[in-house]
């Protein structure tokens, strides 16, 4: 059977292709979703994409995916720099979990150098724009393919 990757997505990147195109890229939500589903078929994966701009429904789907999903993809958005609660979910769920952004938040104010997920995450891959996401279900399947 298919191995799961749960893609999720932070606040306001619901708002991708409108917002500051000149940091996230003119690549809508959409598009995204569109890549990972087309490179999940290519890798064997299914792939469950989602968005919330609630810290609570994110802190939900990492709960109940321990029961479901085999890895995750995790794009906090600003929830990154301030949410333990993730944090502390990612780590209740046993989940392996790829941090991924689409900025390279390491050039970027001090306030987004810092994150929480990196704590619990199994890597991070930033500053790739929209193939980050394609980075990160190439790492997923490689870390599937190992267990
Ligand atoms: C982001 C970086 C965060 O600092 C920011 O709050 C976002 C997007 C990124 O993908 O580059 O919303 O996670």
């Amino acid at each position: 059977m298919a191995k799961t990757v749960l893609i999720l997505n932070g606040p306001n990147l619901n708002m991708l292709g409108s917002r500051e195109p000149e940091i996230y890229g003119h690549e809508t939500l959409a598009d995204i979703e569109k890549l990972c589903t087309d490179f999940g078929d290519e890798l064997g994966l299914k792939v469950d994409f989602r968005q919330s701009n609630n810290e609570g429904e994110l802190v939900e789907w990492i709960q109940n995916a321990g029961g479901g999903a085999d890895a995750a993809i995790l794009n906090a958005g600003a929830y990154t720099h301030t949410s333990i609660a993730l944090l502390d979910a990612i780590q209740a769920s046993g989940l392996p979990v790829i941090e991924v952004h689409l900025s390279n938040i390491f050039q970027r104010e001090p306030f987004r150098q810092e994150s929480y997920i990196s704590k619990a995450a199994v890597g991070v891959i930033c500053g790739f724009g929209a193939y980050g996401y394609r980075l990160a279900l190439d790492a997923a399947a490689g870390i599937l393919g190992d267990k």
